[in-house]
């Protein structure tokens, strides 16, 4: 059975058992506590948590509340990057999955698994895995019983570690779980499904909670979230002996396995795949989050293409081929993929950050050569060098070392790693005395504790001085840029005519107003769209995250004077400022205006 075929029975099995087909979220969840969508559960937390209420959103065509929802979400997992090469494990994958809130449990979920498997694929479970209970989680018979009178006899019982899930991020839903294993055309048996019996909350992260750390309480809306791997279940159906030679991988990718090192092929196939995803939901190569695990996976996948699969990088063409491919095949289902403006960008992201590592990757390349002629060790210098310097990820390293039989010394890595760390903290603090401040909106300067105190004044009085302008001068009014130091703000603003004196005047008056009623600053994070829902202020120039920072000065959000996207810092309270005065105002630009402000 093909994917495609996978797909449509998935969604229709649960569809006409009354769930609402929702699609895949985005692969940058909403969630600011995890970096990349891992599993399907993820864009429905709130509905286990009672945040939200399921019954009011997901409605059947008759009216009436479905009794839980279907999906298959694209998830990605860093946690099984080293696998990656084996029969089974991906970095992406498409997580097929059925969900319910306070509705159905157990007997149910466990039911239709096991007629979704058997009867309607036709494909015989090997064995399933039960929670054999913890010290603070009894242990699960109900689904013991209830797998045997579906006839299963191989029932195995496992602990925290493989039998109970979550919670993602810092805290979340989680419980425990009962896992379906078919067998591969190797006759290996593999995990094609888990599902999961929400039951907790878990006040920690998962290490928190594994190390005795975190509280489990239990949770408003007990449910069920499930997951299966579309690969797997692709690989058990297609008779293969791996993921890789799944439709999933042929189709779209397959000539990349008549090139070489098989290993590497699907190293490379697995990364391709995953960027040009991550890609496509506008995650763009970088050095922090989930713009550093693109960059790392791109580079990997170079460096693994160059060497072992002897795909040149000068030749990046057949690169964007590959990706074109995969856009081709899965925008069926993603229109992400599909949209001719997100592939144009796709495309031209990955060129991009292919051009950018190949100039330094050719000299690293020539530096390990080098090395290699009279070493068999990479020394934890050496290695840091060509990170630092020229870009090589570690796990890049890895790969050629290993493929030329020598050894990095990685806790030489590491060490080296941690002296620049402190080298360059060092340094941050030296500049910023002691805090890394970066605004929004530019750089707050300051060399120490006092400076950065005087500063902070100035930056709340900033944002009182962009809502005194709009209150005199109007709303057309709009910051084009700022620039705080501890003796003075720079406030660039939008408006087409020199400030008269009286206006200067007003607006002086009103900030220091605001600072005699001693209104607290208050800050909530919050969507981006629940921020321009609000009113806040923007820089216009800026791009923002999604999730935002919002800095109010006013008891409340509702009813402050003035709010503003912003990463602080301020002042507790306008009184702190004490008192400013206006001491310029001149144009800069054309229809832009600079005025200047500093402490009394
Ligand atoms: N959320 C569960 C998992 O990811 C189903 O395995």
């Amino acid at each position: 059975m093909d994917s495609v075929e996978i797909r449509k029975r998935f969604l229709e099995f649960f569809r006409k058992r009354g769930h609402v087909v929702v699609p895949s979220s985005s692969l940058v969840p909403d969630d600011p506590s995890v970096l990349l969508t891992t599993a399907g559960m993820q864009q429905f937390k709130k509905y286990y948590t009672g945040e939200l209420d399921a019954k009011k959103d997901f409605i059947l065509p008759d009216g009436l509340p479905a009794i839980g929802t279907v999906s298959i979400q694209k998830s990605f997992r860093t946690s099984d990057i080293d696998e990656v090469g084996d029969a089974s494990h991906l970095t992406f994958f498409e997580m097929m999955g059925n969900f319910s809130f306070g509705g159905y449990f157990k007997k149910e979920a466990i039911t239709w698994a096991h007629e979704f498997i058997t009867e309607e694929m036709k494909l015989p479970i090997s064995y399933v895995t039960v929670f054999q209970g913890s010290d603070v989680v009894p242990k699960d018979e109900e689904s013991k019983k209830i797998w045997r009178k579906l006839g299963v006899s191989d029932i195995r019982e496992e602990g925290m570690d493989d039998v109970f899930w979550g919670p993602t991020g810092s805290s979340g839903p989680c419980g425990p779980t009962t896992e379906i294993y078919c067998k591969n055309g190797a006759g290996q048996d593999i995990e094609v499904w888990n599902i999961v019996f929400n039951e907790f909350f878990c006040t920690g992260s998962r290490e928190e909670l594994l190390a005795g750390k975190a509280e489990l309480k239990p949770l408003p809306s007990k449910g069920i979230d499930t997951g299966m791997g579309l690969e797997r279940l692709a690989m058990c159906l297609q008779g293969t002996k791996t993921i890789f030679e799944t439709d999933l991988f042929q189709k779209p990718l397959g000539s990349l396995f008549q090139k070489g090192d098989l290993v590497s092929a699907r190293i490379v196939a697995d990364h391709l795949r995953a960027a040009t995803f991550l890609l496509a939901d506008g995650v763009r190569p970088s050095n922090k989050d989930a713009g550093y695990i693109l960059r790392r996976l791109i580079r990997r996948m170079l460096v693994r293409a160059t060497i072992f699969l002897n795909i040149q990088l000068d030749r990046s063409a057949v690169y964007q081929e590959y990706i074109e491919d995969v856009m081709e095949f899965y925008g069926r289902w993603y229109p992400e993929l599909n949209n001719l403006n997100n592939k144009a960008d796709t495309l031209s992201a990955f060129v991009q950050e292919v051009s950018k590592f190949s100039v330094t990757f050719q000299d690293g390349l020539r530096i390990f050569h080098k090395k290699l002629a009279s070493e068999t060790i990479i020394t934890g210098k050496d290695a840091f060098d060509l990170y630092q310097s020229h870009g090589f990820p570690l796990e890049a390293l890895r790969d050629i070392a290993s493929q030329k039989g020598i050894t990095i010394d990685e806790k030489g890595f590491e060490s080296e790693f941690e002296r620049h760390q402190e080298v360059s903290r060092a340094g941050q603090e030296k500049k910023f005395g002691g805090h890394g401040l970066i605004l929004n909106t530019g750089e707050l300067k300051a060399g120490d504790e006092k400076e950065l105190k005087k500063a902070t004044r100035l930056h709340t009085a900033t944002h009182l001085l962009q809502q005194a302008l709009r209150d005199v001068l109007g709303d057309s009014v709009h910051q084009m840029g700022s620039d705080v130091t501890s003796e003075r703000t720079r406030f660039d603003f939008s408006f087409d005519r020199k400030m008269t004196s009286d206006e200067i005047r007003r607006v002086e008056k009103i900030i220091n107003e605001k600072i005699r009623e001693n209104l607290p600053v208050g800050c909530k994070e919050m969507s981006k769209e629940e921020a321009e829902k609000a009113g806040a202020l923007h820089f216009f120039k800026e791009k923002y995250p999604d999730r935002v920072k919002v800095y109010f000065v006013g008891r409340t959000l509702e009813d402050a004077y003035s709010k503003e996207f912003c990463g602080g810092p301020h002042v507790e309270h306008t009184g702190e400022i004490r008192g400013v005065r206006v001491v310029k105002e001149e144009a800069v630009a054309a229809g832009a205006r600079r005025i200047r402000v500093v402490l009394e």
